[in-house]
């Protein structure tokens, strides 16, 4: 039986892979430890998203490596790479680094116990090394979770205290093909968990004592379009309402959506759904409609905006976060004021940042002119600056105002919780409040990243 250590890398479908793959490993006798140094089994689940992302990757590779050689006992380590970057570098990495011997992809992964056991059965390593057919079935929850779901105190390690948040991943891969995206590389095409099984797995947390639950997907506005089981037929606004029945649920949050189908239908679930929370994530990417065209996003800017009216007509209060890329190839002085004049009309509370990379495989990779590294920087530090300040004005706007916040971790030094709009807020100690506790609290100051506040009643 080995002891191990995943480390993980990129988006929150990675995050919860990494869970999966944890309690898989534990189900089968395998043993989790929290310091790298007393692992046998080391993993890496990897993101390759950008080139940074992937640089990373192998340069803790080498580090391990280095590691393993330098002493002897190192030498029964098993080091193993999953993920986006297994899945897309897999021969390459085989090739390059022999002291990797497990390469794992994207669909792979539920394999995992079954391929250690071959290793330590002394079975031809090479023909193991490197699994990344393609494997479209997610295996139902029951058969994923049971062996190690049915043991009392049951806890995923690192996150035993999270417990009362969970991400259920509802569908696999994706479909849109963005130019410049690897993920429909990494991950395959779209298939949407049947949504019996998904229902499933959030009534048995529910029944653990979560009280939040995210669903995940690339792009779950197409929930239930792309079902490979027969299964009851939903679309992802019903999948919504059908969570919000389950008892003890208190807070639902979703990730990502493309805004091309982002529907009336689930606009109305901000208004019907009290535990749907008041933020959104949706990634524009571009300002500029001829960027947008070259990125294949299938939007407008007048349709974004319009998408993005039409949320704040259902809920007045929604937090609105967005994706932008800087520097995608072609991209002018115009097009990137385009995108700043977007930020200007939107104000949204929070948004994440990129200068383009280049990703195999995809179609932008071989789209000119480049735009330069220095312009690049330039444009990703002013996008940058002005969201640091639209941030600190939004959350100024909160100041005063009385807000439910969930507990998510105490510290020596106070308290971190958050709103249902997202926004992290910072408490002092306080006698009563436990983790994944509900609390009422005012805002007394703002930063530009969070929110200071008093409690006012638990
Ligand atoms: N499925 C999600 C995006 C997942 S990737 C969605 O469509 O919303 C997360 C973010 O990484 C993207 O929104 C995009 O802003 C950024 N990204 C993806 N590919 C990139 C590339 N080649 N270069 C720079 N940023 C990229
Ligand atoms: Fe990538 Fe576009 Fe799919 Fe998002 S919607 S994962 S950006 S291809
Ligand atoms: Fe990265 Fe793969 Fe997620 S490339 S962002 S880990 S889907």
């Amino acid at each position: 039986m080995k002891k191990f250590y995943i480390k993980t890398f990129g988006c929150q479908m990675n995050v919860r892979d990494s869970e999966i793959m944890v309690q898989i490993l534990r189900s089968h006798g395998h043993q989790p430890v929290m310091d790298i140094a007393d692992a046998d089994l080391i993993l890496l689940n990897t993101c390759s998203i950008r080139d940074k992302a992937e640089q990373k990757v192998f340069s803790l590779l080498g580090q391990l490596r280095d590691l393993r050689q330098k002493s002897a006992n190192n030498q029964d380590i098993i080091l193993a790479v999953a993920g986006c970057v297994a899945q897309q570098e897999g021969e390459k990495i085989c090739k390059r680094m022999p002291d990797v011997r497990l390469v794992v992809g994207t669909q792979q992964f539920y394999h995992l116990p079954e391929m250690i056991e071959r290793l330590e059965s002394g079975q031809s390593a090479r023909e193991i090394r490197c699994a990344l057919a393609p494997d479209f079935t997610i295996p139902p929850f029951q058969k994923l979770f049971h062996a190690g779901m049915d043991q009392p105190g049951h806890s995923l390690p690192c996150s035993a205290q999270d417990q009362f948040k969970q991400f259920v991943t509802i569908m696999q891969g994706c479909n849109n093909f963005c130019s410049y995206c690897v993920v429909p590389h990494t991950r395959g095409r779209e298939i949407s968990r049947p949504a019996t099984d998904i229902l499933e797995e959030v009534r048995f947390y529910a029944d653990q004592g979560a009280v939040e639950i995210t669903l995940l997907g690339q792009n779950v506005n197409s929930y239930g379009t792309t079902n490979q089981v027969a299964d009851i037929r939903v679309d992802f606004a019903d999948l919504l309402y059908r969570v919000a029945e389950i008892d003890g649920i208190k807070r639902i949050r979703f990730t990502s959506s493309n805004p091309h189908d982002l529907s009336d239908k689930l606009m109305q679930c901000f208004k019907d759904i009290k535990q749907l929370c008041p933020h959104f994530h949706l990634p524009v990417q571009s300002g500029s409609n001829q960027v947008l065209k070259q990125m294949n996003r299938k939007y407008t800017r007048e349709l974004y905006l319009e998408k993005v009216a039409g949320l704040r007509e259902h809920c007045p209060d929604i937090a609105l976060s967005t994706d932008v890329i800087v520097g995608f190839p072609g991209e002018s002085d115009q097009d990137f004021a385009q995108t700043m004049d977007l930020l200007e009309t939107v104000k949204f509370h929070a948004s994440f940042s990129f200068k383009y990379s280049d990703r195999p495989h995809t179609r932008s990779a071989s789209f000119t002119p480049k735009v330069a590294e220095p312009v690049k920087k330039e444009r990703l530090q002013t996008f940058q600056a002005r969201q640091d300040q639209i941030s600190l004005e939004r959350n100024r706007e909160l100041v005063g105002s009385v807000q439910e916040v969930l507990v998510e971790q105490i510290h020596d030094q106070g308290i971190q919780a958050r709103t249902g709009s997202n926004h992290i807020v910072h408490l002092g100690p306080h006698a009563h409040l436990k983790t994944g506790k509900f609390a009422m609290a005012r805002i007394t100051k703002a930063g530009m990243h969070s929110v200071q506040a008093e409690v006012e009643s638990t």
